[in-house]
């Protein structure tokens, strides 16, 4: 099986190619062409579902040299019945991804999240029946996508958040791993098992480990952090075939920030032997908004420069965004993450109408002042 790359948003892909170039002439160059610049990868989120909405798709080819599925990649769009493997989705992406001369990034194998109800149901069945499907899964994914995906979040969310947060849901935990199906099923060494699985079936794969709630400075996000280190310090100690951390930076207002904990954080990684990436940064605004949609986006503009400058001093040369426009963000739309006064996030590039803000800015100006 291979993964099938439909023709049909090819016409919508000239379309938009046309769009971007036109909005390139009146905006200036994008995001992709600005951090290649300086020796940066830029990328974002995509849904596949909004591909044939030529400003969506226009604004993609402008801004994003690299993307990653929101949602095709998943084990439950990827294998939504035991044995039986759709790849249509994730195809439309890498096909627009091709006719663009995009590069895709894979996410995300494991995951206690997006798991199809076969799948949590079997896992109950315990360690053997665990292996196994782990195995089927990287067979019908890994060598489809061989061509396409050069990249994948391995594992993505495996440490539990620490007590004391109040912004982020309490996660059951055993010891600093967070309580899930595949926890239960195998254990502790269940990461372990599937970055080995992974290299085992590509060699040339990056595997990274990526994870939510490491940009902060506040003890629980210290705590986390540790948590972590730990984590990727006994994998890379088991001569585990980890490659890098991703950091999904959904960033909170409300938390503070200093640069230096989470630099030094980033030095304690990038000491392991490993590369750090941004992989799915948004921005959730204060509870408490700031008055007018300028002080807001300077706001905003202001805490992504500030982190996204210390990723990138500290050796990041990839950022995403959880998508490009304020009106495609989950952030508008998952009752977890949403406002509850009825304002929606601006906590990405681009705002509804597509235009860019001062968060856009925000990353030029980090873009321009990474390490020589
Ligand atoms: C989110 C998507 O944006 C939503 O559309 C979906 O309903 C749930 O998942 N961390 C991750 C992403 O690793 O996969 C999540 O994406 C956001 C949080």
């Amino acid at each position: 099986m291979s993964l099938h790359l439909p023709r049909r948003h090819l016409f919508g892909a000239a379309l938009a190619g046309l769009l971007a170039r036109q909005a390139a002439a009146q905006g200036g160059e994008g995001l992709a062409a600005i951090a290649r610049d300086n020796g940066i990868t830029f990328g974002t989120a995509v849904d596949s579902t909004k591909l044939g909405d030529a400003t969506y798709a226009a604004q993609l080819v402008a801004e994003a040299q690299l993307l990653v599925p929101e949602w095709e990649a998943k084990w439950a769009a990827l294998q939504p019945r035991q044995g039986t493997f759709d790849f249509s989705p994730l195809g439309s992406i890498a096909s627009f991804a091709q006719a663009h001369g995009k590069q895709l990034r894979g996410h995300a194998l494991v995951w206690h999240e997006a798991m199809p109800p076969w799948l949590t149901e079997s896992l109950a069945e315990g360690a053997a029946k665990a292996r196994s499907l782990l195995a089927a899964h990287l067979d019908g994914v890994l060598p489809a996508t061989r061509p396409a995906i050069r990249d994948w979040d391995v594992v993505n969310e495996a440490v539990a958040n620490s007590e004391g947060n109040p912004f982020t849901a309490r996660t059951p935990a055993q010891g600093d791993l967070r309580d899930t199906p595949w926890l239960r099923a195998l254990g502790p060494g269940y990461i372990e098992e599937a970055f080995r699985a992974a290299r085992e079936r590509d060699r040339t794969l990056r595997l990274t480990y990526n994870d939510y709630g490491l940009e902060g400075d506040t003890p629980w996000v210290e705590e986390k952090r540790q948590r972590v280190l730990r984590l990727l310090r006994r994998l890379v100690g088991a001569q585990c075939p980890v490659d890098a951390l991703g950091l999904q930076a959904h960033l909170l207002m409300d938390e503070p920030f200093r640069p230096e904990p989470f630099a030094a954080f980033l030095r304690a990684v990038r000491e392991l032997g490993l590369a750090v990436l941004v992989t799915e940064l948004d921005v959730r605004e204060a509870r408490q908004l700031p008055a007018g949609l300028p002080a807001r986006d300077a706001a905003v503009a202001g805490r992504v420069r500030q982190v996204i400058g210390t990723a990138l001093e500290q050796g990041c040369r990839t950022v995403l965004t959880w998508g490009l426009s304020d009106k495609d963000s989950w952030l508008a739309r998952e009752p977890d993450v949403m406002r509850k006064d009825g304002q929606v996030h601006r906590g990405l590039p681009l705002d509804d109408a597509g235009a860019r803000k001062a968060m856009w800015q925000a990353l030029v100006t980090a873009f321009g002042t990474r390490r020589g």
